[in-house]
């Protein structure tokens, strides 16, 4: 059902490809994002209904620019052009760009072209949530810019620099925004993007992710023949969806394997026994490796190397566990979309078969000899989480803020020993319970508290303790690439700050990180 006629996204290289792809599936349209150099081949046996190019961070005029395949102008089908998308489509069908001097970032206003009625009809501005809007809200991100239109197109918008910022060829169905209608900050962008899928590319309503559950199940079946299927279960959204698709597939046939590093949070080790194997009735093997972890651990201050130790740790359980499973010929891996794209790099290389970095810390062993099976492969993140609360899983689980695979052994800035983690777990674990009680939770992306092994000195009854800090950080974030710190209010960090102090032994002080990424990154390490 999804795979007919799809809508295809050629991608020049932007950030915002991957959310390009996410719109258009927000309209419940089927797509995938291949690199701009697709194959004529591939493009015909794709047989896409429209084909959107995307951005990039190159400029067209130079010699080494990626350019559009002159079949993709000749196969007939609607073409959007989106920034680097628009001035590749203007520059190779005979307008001209210029590079530099109008420069545009951030928040732009566009004017409307007056155009004759037959063709304003057509144009991309012809929604209801346009009429009566002279001047359009966008977020423009782009030096280049093109100076004149190619034969055939009219132009639609122009921003406030007279730019040209949309353009048109009726005739072919050629549509170019400067804009980029993918991001928030441009309101009615989806709007636009709405028009171009299902009105010019008349593209139906094919894709409602839980839908396609059955289809997942049955290509599991397929795939698997009977064979029995190893996992490594981590717990994570990704791999909780998996582990119960999986297990709806193939029942006992699947084993999972959970690692307790030791580095985990307050009861997380119990919430997935109970849930998984008590509720979901997993095949699922704990293993308390929290000692090994620590032993290995033991006097390494620098980030890069714990993340190593404990990936390197991480793999040499797994394979030991994996040596009494020698009866299972497959690994089942939660990997999903993005992971797709980014390992494999939809413009650098035909996204193969990439074997999820586990942990990000290095990956598990491709010489187990085991077939892989990944069946999240073509779903994004919001979408395996629709489909985990149509398997019946916990809005509350699939929701959780992200929580990296080294855990909170690159949230202390020294050295892992227990009593650190003790501290920290439950300072963390008092953060997290007071956001939900105040309903501030889903209001922040990701929220944590850090270690710091710097004593400082505090009054605790009437004597002075000289003792270390705990950092709390809460940021706001679409793509965890870039994050705002989170404004939370006074009263409740004070609230926090006074838990802390009370609840957990030998903490001195809370502080609050009001860094922004960049120049910080979201983990203190
Ligand atoms: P940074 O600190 O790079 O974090 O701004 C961005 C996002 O990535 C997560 N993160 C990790 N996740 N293993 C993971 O699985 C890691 O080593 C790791 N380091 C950072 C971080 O929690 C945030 O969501």
């Amino acid at each position: 059902m999804k795979k007919t006629t799809p809508l295809i996204i050629l991608d020049f290289g932007s950030q915002y490809s991957q959310l390009i792809a996410r719109r258009v599936r927000e309209l419940g349209v089927y797509c995938e994002l291949y690199p701009h150099y697709i194959s004529q081949a591939t493009l015909s046996q794709l047989a896409p209904s429209g084909i959107i190019l995307s951005g990039g961070p190159e400029s067209v005029g130079q010699s080494f620019s990626p350019k559009v395949p002159d079949y993709v102008f000749e196969l007939g089908v609607p073409v959007l052009g989106i920034c680097y998308g628009m001035q590749a489509m203007a520059a190779q069908l005979g307008g001209q760009v210029a590079s530099g001097g109008q420069k545009e970032f951030g928040l732009a206003k566009l004017v409307r072209a007056s155009l004759p009625a037959e063709v304003a009809a057509q144009s991309l501005f012809a929604l209801p949530v346009f009429e009566n809007k002279e001047e359009i809200q966008v977020w423009m991100s782009h030096g280049d810019h093109v100076t004149q239109l190619p034969p055939g197109f009219y132009l639609l918008a122009q921003s406030e620099g007279a730019c040209c910022a949309a353009m048109m060829d009726p005739q072919r169905r050629f549509y170019g925004v400067q804009f980029h209608p993918e991001v928030t900050h441009t309101p009615e962008g989806k709007a636009v993007l709405a028009y171009f899928v299902h009105t010019v590319c008349g593209c139906e309503l094919n894709w409602q992710p839980t839908q396609i559950i059955p289809e997942i199940i049955q290509s599991i079946r397929e795939q698997v023949n009977d064979e029995k299927v190893l996992m490594a279960f981590s717990g994570g959204v990704d791999s909780s969806v998996a582990a119960t698709l999986l297990h709806q597939a193939l029942g006992d046939k699947l084993h999972c394997i959970f690692i307790d590093t030791g580095l985990l949070r307050l009861n997380e080790v119990s919430q997935v026994k109970a849930m998984f194997e008590k509720d979901h009735r997993i095949n699922l093997t704990m293993l308390d490796a929290s000692e090994r972890f620590l032993s290995e651990l033991q006097e390494i201050d620098d980030p890069e190397q714990k993340r190593k130790t404990i990936g390197r740790v991480f793999i040499e359980i797994f394979e030991e566990e994996a040596q009494k499973h020698r009866d299972c010929h497959w690994l089942a891996q939660g990997t999903i979309y993005s992971d797709v794209i980014e390992s494999a790099g939809a413009s650098s290389s035909q996204a193969s078969h990439v074997i999820k970095s586990h942990h990000n810390v290095g990956g598990l062993p491709a010489d187990m000899n085991l077939k892989l099976i990944e069946p999240l492969r073509e779903l994004f993140k919001d979408e395996v989480r629709q489909i985990g609360l149509a398997l019946g899983l916990p809005h509350a689980w699939l929701y959780r803020h992200p929580f990296p695979g080294a855990g909170l052994g690159i949230r202390m800035m020294c050295p892992v020993t227990q009593a650190i983690l003790e501290k920290l777990r439950l300072a963390d674990a008092i953060f997290i319970e007071e956001l939900q009680k105040q309903d501030l939770y889903y209001q922040v992306s990701q929220a944590f508290a850090v270690y710091l092994p710097v004593n400082s000195v505090g009054v605790v009854g009437d004597a002075r303790q000289y003792a270390p800090v705990i950092a709390l950080r809460a940021v706001k974030t679409d793509d965890f690439m870039t994050a705002h710190w989170a404004e939370l209010p006074y009263s409740f960090l004070s609230k926090v700050a006074h838990r802390i102090v009370n609840e957990v032994p030998q903490v001195s002080r809370v502080v609050y990180d009001i860094t922004g990424k960049p120049p910080a990154t979201i983990e203190w390490e």
